[in-house]
């Protein structure tokens, strides 16, 4: 029997394609249906946690024991570091600064692949979650494959622009060395974000990639929004920010698709 909650990692080692911004929104939408999410902020840089918290409340997180560092370097209970959102049905387990050290931890542990699989675990079996969303940091070390470890499906959000194509081979060749870790582990999809419909570097984008084989590319496109970085501004999921906001609407579209092909 598959495991009620589904596990999703956003990833990919180009910084700056959308994938905090992609797990805050699709977590937030999933939340609006009626599904039970846990985000986890797996990136020192914070940003998924701020995309819900004001910076003090995001420093109290990272130098207090309610972190991602903590839970997998103390072997805390995750349940433990699991905070509440201001929405319902959407919880988080906050990153640190601290999470700069992490590679160099885990190069210490045992089993290291699977550190953050095993913290998860008894979240997992309690199905008191849907979904649990991760967000990576951009780049593909001993964390991220643990975060593919810990993951049924990979959401690869690239950025509809010139470069955004750059170093997607590395990210495909590191997707199928985790799946020497974890063989349930798929690429649900590509999402392309950060389009710039007057442009066509779009269409290229969207061209090359629908020419690698075996890949899916999600029907649904993120198209740039100033709506988003306002919302960000104000901690807030964009749709909460602003109702009649474009993106809001196309992230709900997307995690209807996700919906659909989790199952
Ligand atoms: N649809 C969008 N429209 C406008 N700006 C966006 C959009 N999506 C993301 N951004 C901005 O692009 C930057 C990178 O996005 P982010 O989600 O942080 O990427 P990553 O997590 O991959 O580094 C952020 O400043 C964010 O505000
Ligand atoms: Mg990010």
């Amino acid at each position: 029997m598959p495991n009620k909650t589904k596990v999703i990692a956003f990833a990919n080692n180009k910084g700056g394609s959308g994938k905090t911004t992609a797990a805050a929104n699709v977590g937030y939408s999933l939340s609006l249906k009626g599904k039970k999410v846990l985000l986890v902020d797996a990136d020192m840089q914070m940003n998924l946690t701020l995309s819900f918290f004001d910076e003090e409340k995001v420093m109290e997180f990272a130098s207090g024991s309610c972190n991602i560092y903590r839970a997998v370097t103390d072997r805390l209970p995750f349940e433990d570091c699991i905070v509440k959102t201001a929405y319902k049905g959407l919880d988080i387990i906050p990153s640190s600064t601290l999470m700069s050290s992490m590679e160099f931890k885990l190069f210490k542990e045992k089993e290291r692949e699977f550190c953050l699989a095993k913290g998860l675990a008894p979240v997992i079996e309690s199905e008191r979650y849907d979904y649990i969303l991760i967000d990576s940091p951009p780049t593909l070390g001993c964390l991220v494959l643990n975060i593919l470890t810990a993951s049924d499906y990979v959401i690869m959000p690239v950025e509809a622009s010139p470069w955004g194509l750059f170093g997607v081979a590395n990210m495909f060749e590191f997707l199928e060395s985790a799946k020497e870790f974890n063989d349930s582990l798929s690429l649900l999809g590509i999402l392309i974000t950060k389009v710039n419909t007057r442009k066509n570097y779009y269409k290229q984008t969207l061209e090359n990639l629908k020419a690698t084989p075996g890949v899916r590319v999600f029907d649904t496109v993120i198209r740039i929004d100033s709506e988003v970085e306002w919302a960000q501004d104000n901690s807030m999921p964009v749709a909460a920010y602003k109702k009649s906001a474009r993106s809001g609407a196309e992230y709900m579209e997307l995690s209807k698709e996700v919906m659909r092909l989790c199952r």
